[in-house]
């Protein structure tokens, strides 16, 4: 598959690189084309890397780690997720004021009311990055594992 990565930091490097490990063509997207590409010339493995607007032109797939940046904000063309998965793994800071009842309204749900007529899917979000780095067999062995909620049933079969 073609995987578009939104913002080059940990979860975007570690999952590109674990994809394009897999045989994916994966794309990192940054604010910074140069970042993005120096990211995937770290990767290699025939990643590609520029702008975010890049990376989301060029994927079926987008993971979005710019936790509460809506594509609105951040892509100068939007609708290029029309129709396209798009993983939303980001988790809400804790506000220092914390308290129950916290959220009303989830990223994933606040993600797929900007982008309409993408296929939002939340993923990846429950556990560290660095877990992700570790050798399938102990994961296997420990049955970790990764949440995927949507209301698109094939677009959590793909992200699955
Ligand atoms: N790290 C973990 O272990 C982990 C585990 C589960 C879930 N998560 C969640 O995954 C998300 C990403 O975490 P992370 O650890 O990868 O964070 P990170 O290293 O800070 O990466 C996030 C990336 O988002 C982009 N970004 C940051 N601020 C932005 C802004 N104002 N506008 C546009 N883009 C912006 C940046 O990419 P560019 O500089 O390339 O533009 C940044 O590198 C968070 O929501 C976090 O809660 C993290």
């Amino acid at each position: 598959m073609k995987i578009g990565i939104i913002g080059s930091g940990n979860m975007g490097r570690s999952l590109g690189m674990l994809w394009a490990e897999q045989g994916h063509e994966v794309f990192f997207g940054s604010r910074d084309a140069a970042k993005g590409k120096s990211v995937a010339e770290f990767v290699g493995l025939g990643t590609q890397g520029g702008t975010n607007d890049e990376a989301a032109a060029f994927a079926e797939i987008i993971l979005w780690t710019a936790r509460g940046i809506m594509p609105s904000e951040l892509l100068s063309n939007p609708e290029v997720l029309n129709g396209k998965i798009v993983i939303d793994c980001n988790n809400q800071e804790i506000p220092e004021d914390f308290a129950y009842p916290p959220i009303v309204e989830s990223l994933a749900e606040k993600l797929a009311r900007n982008i309409p007529n993408a296929r939002v899917v939340k993923a990846f979000n429950t556990m560290a990055q660095e877990v992700f780095e570790l050798a399938p067999e102990p994961l296997k062995n420990y049955q970790v594992s990764v949440f995927v909620a949507g209301n698109d049933e094939a677009a959590r079969k793909a992200v699955s």
